[in-house]
Parts: C-alpha cells; sequence; structure tokens
C-alpha cells in the first residue's frame, strides 16, 4: 500500500517543533493538504486560527510532557519529528554534545516510542527531520551532525523493526533551510514552505529517504541503488536470522465484545489466571503478588491502565523453581493492547523481554497461550474463564518430559 491511496487528506498529525521553522510549514502545509487535525506540539504553546490545530505543551526533552500529549491524542497517522537544537561550536563541552544528544536523537526517539502504539493502530507513518549533516559533518557544527547521524541510524533501525508493526518510517535529508537555526550562515538556503511541500511530496510518493531540497536532491538520483542503501536493506534481511534474540512471546485474538468488556476481563485477573493473586489487579500503580506454590512467584507493578485500550504489569520481582535462572521474568513487561475490529476486538498480549532463548519459554508460552487464548478469551466471550485448565504440575510435567 502507497500512502497515495491514503494521502493526508483526512489524516491526523503531530508535529513537534511545530510554532516556526519549517515545523510551522510543515503544519501550513498539511492543513493545505487537507489534514483532519494537526498536533502541534511546542514549548511555548500558541494558538492557531484553524481550529485543526490543536497546539499542545511539548518539550521532546521533558519524559513527562511526552507522556501529558500523547494521553491527549486519541488516533494518530503520522508523527514528525521536527523539533531540533543546532549550535555553533567546537566539540570543546561534553554539554553541548549532550543536549544535541537529547534533542535531536533522545527526542524523536522518546516521541516515537510513546506514540508507537497509537501508530501501530492506524499502521501509521514516522518522519524523522534529519539533515545532510547526518552523511558528513558540518565541522562548524560538529556536535549538531554527531546528533543527526546517531538519529539517521536510529531511522534505519526503527524503519526495519517497525515494520512488524506495519509502521513505515522515513529520513528528510534536509539541506540549508533559510530558519532560524542557520541565520549565521551566509550560504543559499530553501525557503522552508518549499522544504515542507517536498517532505509531504515524499512522503506521498513513499519515499524512504527524503531529499527536499536543491543542494540534497543532487543526492537523490543515486541514492535508492547506493551502496548505503543497498547495505541496508541487506543489513535489514538479518533480522529474521536473529528473531530469537529480540522477538517478545506474544500472542493475538479477535473476540465480538467490545474493548471496553476486553479491558474488565483483563483486569478480572482471578477469574482466567491459576494461582494465588494478592492485591488490586485494577488500578494503576497497584502491586500485585501471583503465586503457584514451590513453582511460581511473581510481582506486578501496574504501570499502564489505559480503559479500553491498553493494561501494562511490569515485573518487580520473580521466582520460578523450573530453570536455572530463578528471576528470568523481573525486569520483564506484561502488556495488553486492546484496538476495535469491526465492532469487536483484537486483544494483543506480549510479555516483553521473554523471548525465545530464555529458559522457561517453552513453558510459558505453553502456559500463557493456554490462559490468554484459552481462559481470557473464554472470559471476553462468555463471562466464565478456565482458570484451572492449565495447572502448575503441568507446567513441571512438561518441563522434566
Ligand atoms: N534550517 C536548516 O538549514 C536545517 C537543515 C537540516 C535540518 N534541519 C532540521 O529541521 C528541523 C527544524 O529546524 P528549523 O530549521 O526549523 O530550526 P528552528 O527555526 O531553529 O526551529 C527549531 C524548532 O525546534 C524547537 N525545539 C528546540 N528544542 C526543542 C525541545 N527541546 N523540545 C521541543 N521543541 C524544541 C524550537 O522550539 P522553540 O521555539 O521553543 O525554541 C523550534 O520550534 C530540525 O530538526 C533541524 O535540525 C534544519
Amino acid at each position: 500500500m502507497t500512502i497515495r491511496e491514503h494521502t493526508t487528506a483526512d489524516r491526523t498529525i503531530l508535529v513537534t517543533g511545530a510554532n516556526r521553522g519549517i515545523g510551522l510549514a510543515l503544519v501550513e502545509e498539511a492543513l493545505h493538504r487537507g489534514a483532519k487535525r494537526v498536533y502541534a506540539g511546542m514549548r511555548s504553546p500558541v494558538a492557531h486560527p484553524d481550529h485543526r490545530v490543536v497546539p499542545l505543551p511539548l518539550d521532546v526533552t521533558d519524559p513527562a510532557q511526552i507522556t501529558a500529549a500523547v494521553q491527549k491524542i486519541d488516533w494518530l497517522d503520522l508523527v514528525i519529528n521536527n523539533a531540533g537544537h543546532g549550535t555553533y561550536e567546537d566539540l570543546d563541552q561534553r554539554t553541548a554534545l549532550e543536549h544535541h544528544l537529547a534533542v535531536n536523537l533522545y527526542g524523536p526517539y522518546d516521541v516515537t516510542l510513546a506514540v508507537l502504539p497509537l501508530l501501530s493502530r492506524s499502521r501509521g507513518r514516522v518522519i524523522n527531520i534529519l539533515s545532510l549533516a547526518a552523511l558528513a559533518s558540518l565541522p562548524v557544527m560538529p556536535a549538531y551532525s554527531i546528533s543527526k547521524a546517531a538519529a539517521l541510524s536510529l531511522t534505519q533501525a526503527q524503519r526495519a523493526l517497525f515494520a512488524r508493526h506495519g509502521v513505515r518510517v522515513h529520513a528528510v535529508l534536509t539541506g540549508p533551510t533559510d530558519t532560524d537555526m542557520t541565520r549565521g550562515l551566509d550560504i543559499p538556503k530553501t525557503a522552508p514552505q518549499v522544504v515542507a511541500r517536498a517532505i509531504f511530496d515524499g512522503l506521498e510518493a513513499d519515499q524512504d529517504d527524503i531529499f527536499p531540497d536543491p543542494m540534497s536532491a543532487s543526492l537523490e538520483p543515486d541514492w535508492d541503488d547506493g551502496a548505503i542503501k543497498t547495505l541496508e536493506r541487506a543489513n535489514a534481511g538479518l533480522l529474521p536470522v536473529a528473531a530469537p534474540l529480540y522477538t517478545n512471546l506474544s500472542y493475538t485474538f479477535v473476540v465480538d465484545q467490545p474493548p471496553e468488556q476486553a479491558f474488565a476481563a483483563i483486569n478480572d485477573v482471578r477469574a482466567w489466571w491459576s494461582g494465588q493473586v494478592e492485591g488490586a489487579t485494577d488500578a494503576l500503580g497497584s502491586e500485585f503478588t501471583y503465586t503457584v506454590p514451590e513453582i511460581h512467584y511473581t510481582k506486578f507493578r501496574i504501570t499502564e491502565l489505559d480503559p479500553a485500550r491498553r493494561v501494562a504489569w511490569h515485573v518487580l520481582d520473580s521466582h520460578l523453581s523450573f530453570t536455572a535462572n530463578k528471576e528470568e521474568w523481573t525486569g520483564t513487561t506484561i502488556t495488553f493492547d486492546l484496538a476495535e475490529r469491526k465492532g469487536g476486538t483484537e486483544v494483543t498480549f506480549t510479555h516483553e523481554g521473554l523471548r525465545p532463548d530464555h529458559e522457561c519459554y517453552s513453558v510459558c508460552s505453553n502456559a500463557w497461550g493456554e490462559y490468554i487464548s484459552g481462559s481470557l478469551r473464554d472470559l471476553i466471550q462468555t463471562g466464565s474463564g478456565r482458570p484451572n485448565a492449565f495447572e502448575g504440575e503441568e507446567a513441571l510435567e512438561a518441563v522434566h518430559a
């Protein structure tokens, strides 16, 4: 599917650094192309005359602001990581390098991670506004260049990794543009409006890497068949080979019931999971324990409870009797993602951090399969789970078989 089939019209877009320069031009261009809503992330929000623009306080180095901003977004087709910091220096101050990395690398990393569940739902897109300095360092802005090179690597990695979520990732390798950032440089520059137009053209033409101005466009003709793209594709091809090293245990099923019903069933843990459960299982921040005597003990904290959308439990402590590493679950996270599907719900369970090379993978995947695809699904569909369908003893038998 190319994005021309679903152009910018009627799309919902988040732009960071949206108050001036290229960011503001991107907002105007998105509106011009018929975007349904544009969330305009800004450090100091200002109103916009177009009612489709929703200003959001968003310093991309502030995790609390990122969380608060994302909570205000209920649907998202595209995030444009545009916010950027660039100063002239000579690499003699570590703090300067750290600040460039905070805004230009960790900023887009954190924002994208926060909106990834939304983008997975919409099979959406990420655009990272990079720079030609990512390819060849600008010695007048070395820390900036380093941060953009790192952000290019981030973009390539996310492009390969997010494909399994159905999310596409684009790089924009921008050349000199006439904004405050390049005010001190007396060189030919392109107007931000021209750059913004070319970025949306590139997106709609489904280009992985977009060259939005005359200087960067000179690299474009040989880019797709060039050595760098060839190597990037070859490296991405290693992902399936290495799948056991990174694939989390996951099950997905679809039920006819609405997300609210699935959400309520997930939180009613005692109704679908065996063992002793102590503590509240339906309150954000609550800690509860799960115990199968002499086999399994886990202490969870509920870290996300987004009604009808997502539940996450982080494992604070664990003990498995049947593995050499007794604490294999500690530090892992269990998530339930809910998406509406034709009036029903798609439920995706993931045990993040539990991978095929872990000792308990075989036993744990069998047990989770029974509880999630069996008991929990029944609970949602019929109102009755089967928490005792797969007892701990069976797990041990499976281990010793
Ligand atoms: N201009 C060029 O020649 C050029 C070339 C290649 C790439 N780029 C890239 O294009 C993007 C936009 O740059 P620009 O030229 O439009 O620069 P700009 O006019 O200096 O604007 C930078 C934008 O980023 C915002 N920003 C800075 N730090 C932030 C933070 N911590 N959190 C949130 N927003 C923050 C600024 O907000 P405040 O107003 O609050 O400071 C402003 O909106 C950047 O990623 C830049 O690296 C620019």
